[in-house]
Parts: C-alpha cells; structure tokens; sequence
C-alpha cells in the first residue's frame, strides 16, 4: 500500500494498512462509537449540525496534504496518518543511540513509554473541552470555522495516540484508551491529568493566548516526541506537528489581529496613552494592559506543563531513547549527556539563583527555554504591529518565576521581573499582573457573535488573506440549528 496517500474506504480512515491488521481494526472500530458520543457530549455546543469549510488530510506529503470541504463535524473523517517510516532510521540519542530504532516496544522501557503517550492523549481531547462554548460568541465565520478545525484536528490527535495504545499495548492499552474518553476537563473528580489544561476558555481572547502559548507547549512536546527511538511514536508525532502549524497560526494572528484593531481604534480617537484604559475600553476594543496579563497568565499556566525543574523522569526518557530534545537531529553534541551540565534557575534561600545542573536531571528546563525562544518569535510580531502606529507600548513575557504552580517557584509570589514578593504584597499588586473580575467582565461584554459572512466584531480586525485563498466574503460556516 501506498504509505503517502490515505486510504478512506472503511471506517477509520488510514495509511497503517488496517485492513491487513484485523485486531487492531477490531479493536478501533470498538473504540470507534464512545469517541463519537464523546465528540457529541463534549465537542462543540450547538454546531453539530453546521457545514464547516475544514481541510482534511488525505496524503501525509508535507505538499499538498490537505482537501478543503464542508463537513459536519461529526462526520469529520477523523484517522490514522503516520509519516513515512526511513528504513534505515538509527535511535537518535540516549543509551541506544545508534541502534536501529524500535518498531516494536522495548520491553523495559513499557511503562515509561506507555505514560508518555497517556499524558500527550489526554491533552488532546481536554482542549476540546476547554473550546466547546466558544462558538457561540464566535466574532466572525472565519474565526468560527477555525476554531472547529483547531478541535477537529485535536480529535484526530487524539485518534492519533490511542491507535499506538491499542497497537502496541495490548489490554491494558485498551483500558487507557478507554480511560482517554471518560476524563473530563475541570471536572473535580475525573479531571484531565494536567493543570493548564482543566482551566477554562471562557472568551476568544483566551482561545487566542491558548492556542498561541499551550498548543506551543504540544508543539515542544511533539517535537521531542518525534525524535523518539520508538519509531511509530515519532512517525506519528512528525505527521501531528504539521496540524499543529495552523493551530499556532490561529493563536498568534488571533492575538496580532486584536492588537491591530485595539492600535487602529486608539489613534483614530487621538488616544496615544496605552495606560488610558478607560479610554479605550469606550471604544470597544481591549487595552493594551489587558491582553498583556491575559498573556501573563497563559504564558505561565504553560510553563506548568514542562513539570520540574529537576526531572529524574526525563532524565530517564531521555537515557532510555524514549523523548528527546527539540530538534535534537539538529544539536551537534554526543546526543547522551552523560556528563554535560545545564544552567538552570532555581530558587536557593529564598533567592531565584542560576545553578548548573546534570544536562540529564535539566532536560525539561532545557525543552522550557527553547519555548520560551519560540515564543518570543510572536511576540516580537505583535509588538512590530504597535510598533507601526507609534504607540509607546511593548508586549513582555514575564519572568518563569512569576505565577508558578508546579517547581521550584510554586512556593513563593514573584512579579513579572522575578522578585520574590510577600504574600502582602502579592496581594495588593495581583491585579496589575493577572486579569482582575473587572478586566473579565469587561472582555466578556465585547463577546458578541458576528455571523454575518465577511464580517467582524469591533474588536477584531479582519485577517489579511482567507483560509484557502477564499475571498473576505466567503462562507466558512453554513450554520444550521441543531
Ligand atoms: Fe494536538
Ligand atoms: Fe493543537
């Protein structure tokens, strides 16, 4: 069979040759029925029945992979692509580097493997969750159709990392795929298994910063899962981090475009101070101040994800050939880090201090700090678009030791620069780093949909070209009420 192209003839559409894999079709196509009603309970809210504009992958060649069509989302042919297997692929670092990589799972190294690929999973349909109000205040029919590819695509994530549960893993691969689908984000007693990811996404702001800030943390992790020595580990991550461009996409022009409009509406109203709020509130857009600490706080939910600081688990991932550095194909050194060292900030005596540590035990603040490198990328975008109107303002992302509540930091109150504060002090200067009640309720008022196709909320400017080259007109979404 031809691995590039994929094949859509049965139920679950793949290039893995399922029909020749009779148990793990059997094992999917069970699946198959609790993912839906998943999908139902869980996914959008109200836009089941609307026809969506969504590409649909049906090659795995980075040229050309997608078909864009209406679909209803519950007939979104969600499947299993994998990008091409290199026959010759060695086990690119850790203890094994060199040796051919795995095509089967290590048995040693089962567990560790088996966790790894239940915490990427269980990312995948929270957001999902998180996402699924959103439609209704969506401010335009490009936006809304963006935000159900985003979700759709996490579904397929999803589908992504429970076939390599069911393929290689056996009964109680099952049971963890299973398991995939009764976690619920926020919920008190079956939440989803990490933090950033049982917070709400109460307005598009936040979808933005999230899918700027968190779908970039899945962007680290992909890439230092697609490095793995477990070859259908990595195969399948390579395929996922094309989807993942666009969700990327989505975050940092949903986030420029709000900045754009809040800059247009300031100086065609004569207002230069960005710290005028209440000023520019009256016009309908979000100040300045404000999309800084909804960037404060999602950036530093993010930083939550890469676990702490000193991480004996990665140390072992990494040694075992399991998970490996961003871009690790890249990085010219011995690939083992045996004994190499890594500066790490730390806090010592109540004091953020820098220590060297074992590169090995410093793995996740290594991954943490090329994050914070990329997503410094965008930001210095943003702040070229305020930039452009002359206005005194640049967008700066806090200190990690701000607003921890995983490591070294989640002890103390640090500001936005890194000095430690006293709970007093926190207190009373909270609202000048976070969103406060009143920031909240403010960007809430501004959540009014617009379903008017080619239009746009007041506080929003429109994209500067369509999805798929369509013109500003285009309908995205043929909405029907469900
Ligand atoms: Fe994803
Ligand atoms: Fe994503």
């Amino acid at each position: 069979m031809n691995i590039v192209n994929v094949d859509y003839d049965g139920l679950i559409p793949n290039n893995v040759d399922l029909n020749h894999d009779a148990r793990v079709k059997k094992a999917l196509e069970s699946w198959h029925p609790g993912y839906i009603d998943w999908w139902h309970d869980m996914g959008p809210e109200g836009f089941q029945q609307s026809l969506v504009y969504l590409r649909t992958a049906v090659s795995v060649d980075p040229k050309g992979w997608a078909k864009f069509d209406y679909v209803r989302m519950p007939e979104y042919k969600w499947g299993i692509l994998l990008a091409p297997q290199h026959a010759e692929r060695k086990i690119p670092f850790g203890a094994h580097k060199g040796e051919p990589a795995w095509q089967e799972v290590p048995g040693e190294y089962r567990a560790m493997l088996r966790r790894l690929i239940v915490i990427q999973g269980d990312t995948e349909p929270a957001s999902v969750e998180q996402q699924r109000h959103l439609g209704k205040t969506a401010p335009s029919l490009y936006d809304m159709r963006n935000l159900f590819q985003v979700n759709v695509e996490e579904g397929r994530h999803l589908w992504a990392m429970v076939y390599l549960l069911q393929k290689y893993f056996g009964a109680d691969g099952r049971d963890e795929a299973a398991a995939l689908l009764q976690r619920r984000s926020g919920d008190p007693d079956t939440p989803r298994m990490l933090g950033a990811f049982n917070e709400q996404t109460p307005d598009w702001l936040s979808f933005f910063m999230f899918t700027y800030f968190t779908d970039r943390d899945g962007k680290m992790q992909l890439e230092s899962l697609a490095q793995s020595g477990f070859d259908p580990l990595s195969r399948t991550c390579r395929f996922m981090l094309t989807e993942e461009a666009h969700h990327m996409f989505v975050g940092e022009t949903g986030v420029g475009r709000i900045i754009e409009r809040t800059c247009q509406a300031m100086k065609e109203a004569g207002i230069d101070d960005p710290a005028d709020i209440g000023g520019v509130r009256k016009l309908g857009v979000i100040d300045l101040p404000t999309i800084q600490k909804k960037a404060n706080l999602h950036f530093s939910l993010t930083l939550d994800l890469f676990g702490n600081e000193i991480s004996t688990n990665a140390a072992n991932a990494f040694h075992a050939g399991l998970k490996g550095r961003f871009r690790e194909d890249r990085l010219k050194d011995d690939h083992q880090l045996e004994s190499a060292t890594y500066p790490v900030l730390r806090l010592v005596d109540g004091k953020v201090v820098n220590q060297d540590v074992p590169a090995l035990s410093g793995l996740n603040m290594r991954l943490r700090d090329d994050y914070v490198v990329d997503c410094n990328v965008g930001v210095s975008r943003w702040n070229k678009i305020i930039d452009g109107y002359g206005i005194p303002f640049a967008i700066e992302l806090p200190h990690v030791a701000f607003h921890r509540h995983i490591g070294e930091f989640s002890g103390i109150h640090a500001d936005v620069d890194g000095n430690v504060l006293t709970d007093a002090q926190w207190t009373a200067r909270r609202d000048q780093f976070l969103p406060s009640a009143t920031d909240r309720d403010f960007i809430e008022s501004l959540m009014q949909p617009q379903s008017e196709p080619g239009k746009f909320a007041g506080w929003i400017a429109p994209p500067k070209v369509g999805i798929d080259n369509k013109p500003g007109e285009f309908e995205y979404v043929k909405i029907v009420d469900a």
